[in-house]
């Protein structure tokens, strides 16, 4: 089975990035994962780790934001009795630990400097000293780290060290946010509805394909993680085997517009403030909106009558 098969891709923006992942996973060299929450960047590092010659090594992730700077820096290099106050015993650090395999370091950017300036000799030379050692042991491993934050950024800020993102971006993937490959939601929501429907006990569940498009409208400040979340909601609450567009209407109460209002909207406000939605982003274009909104140009231009012009403008 193809490594990559687990990452589904419609979007060209997307295909794209998996072209590159995989010729990545094909070299030895350092890779860097940037993206917003939730855009795959977990997932994105294990495809190319079991693309690559070292799929039957160990996978070792580092979880940087979750740590203190102390315990990180026990994590990444481990310890020889003694090396601190209550070090009794001695500990293998993460990058020993990877060795043969894969090193993933993830949200790198949260990394302190100090922090990140041992990283350097690491990186260079392939080698780590556990602390309180004084002998350097060489390794194998490839490291593969994530970033949240745009690195250009964070380094023109003085925030991330120039030397380290060098080191790091020897080859740099750039995951867009989900709104920006609009192509990627229909598709990943039918993907995700098969698991979620096997999860939920419901085999068969399905998206229908009006609400698809509904799905597409909305912004996913998560990215995929909300996606997944929604779908599974949506599986777990269906009454049938088939979501509807009210069903995922009901499952988005952050769907932007809503969110504004204190009270709980009829359902025939509910609709303007959507259609309003669908035409802002539509920017204005009604041909659009109404395809976005799955009814004929006819109809669309019947409802803005019906609703008056003022309101819906
Ligand atoms: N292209 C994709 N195909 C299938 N599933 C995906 C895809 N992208 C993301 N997912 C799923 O979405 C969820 C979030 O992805 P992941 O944990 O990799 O995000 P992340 O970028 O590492 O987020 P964070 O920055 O919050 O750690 C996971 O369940 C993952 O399997
Ligand atoms: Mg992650």
């Amino acid at each position: 089975m193809n490594a990559f098969e687990r990452f589904l891709v419609a979007d060209r923006s997307s295909r794209e990035i998996v072209k590159l992942a995989s010729r990545a996973a094909a070299t030895e060299s350092t890779v860097l994962i940037e993206g917003e929450s939730g855009v795959g960047k977990d997932l994105l590092a294990t495809c190319i780790h079991y693309a690559s010659r070292r799929a039957e090594g160990p996978m070792v992730r580092i979880d940087c934001p979750n740590l203190s700077e102390d315990l990180l820096e026990c994590e990444l290099f481990g310890y020889e009795p003694g090396a601190f106050t209550d070090a009794r015993g001695r500990k293998m650090g993460k990058f020993e630990l990877a060795n043969g395999g894969t090193l993933y370091i993830d949200g790198i950017d949260t990394l302190s400097l100090v922090l990140q300036s041992k990283l350097l000799r690491p990186l260079q030379e392939r080698a780590i000293e556990r602390l309180g050692s004084t002998s350097a042991r060489k390794l194998d491993v490839r490291v593969i780290a994530s970033s949240q934050h745009n690195l250009v950024d964070e380094v023109r800020k003085g925030m991330f060290r120039g030397d380290l993102f060098y080191r790091l971006q020897v080859i740099h993937l750039k995951i867009p946010p989900l709104r920006e490959r609009k192509a990627d939601i229909p598709a990943l929501a039918l993907y995700l509805s098969t698991d979620a429907g096997a999860r939920a006990a419901k085999p068969g569940f399905q998206i229908a394909s009006d609400a698809l498009s509904l799905l597409a409208t909305y912004d996913w400040p998560g990215n995929v993680r909300e996606l997944r979340n929604v779908i599974e909601r949506l599986a777990v609450m269906a009454m049938d085997t088939t979501a509807t567009r009210e069903d995922i209407l009901a499952a988005l109460p952050s769907i932007e517009p809503l969110g504004r209002h204190q009270e709980p909207l009829t359902l025939r406000e509910m609709e303007i403030v959507y259609i309003q939605e669908v035409l802002r982003r539509a920017r204005g274009n009604k041909s659009r909106a109404a395809s976005i909104l799955g009814i004929s140009r006819k109809s669309f231009y019947d409802r803005l009558r019906r609703e008056g012009g003022a309101k819906l403008h």
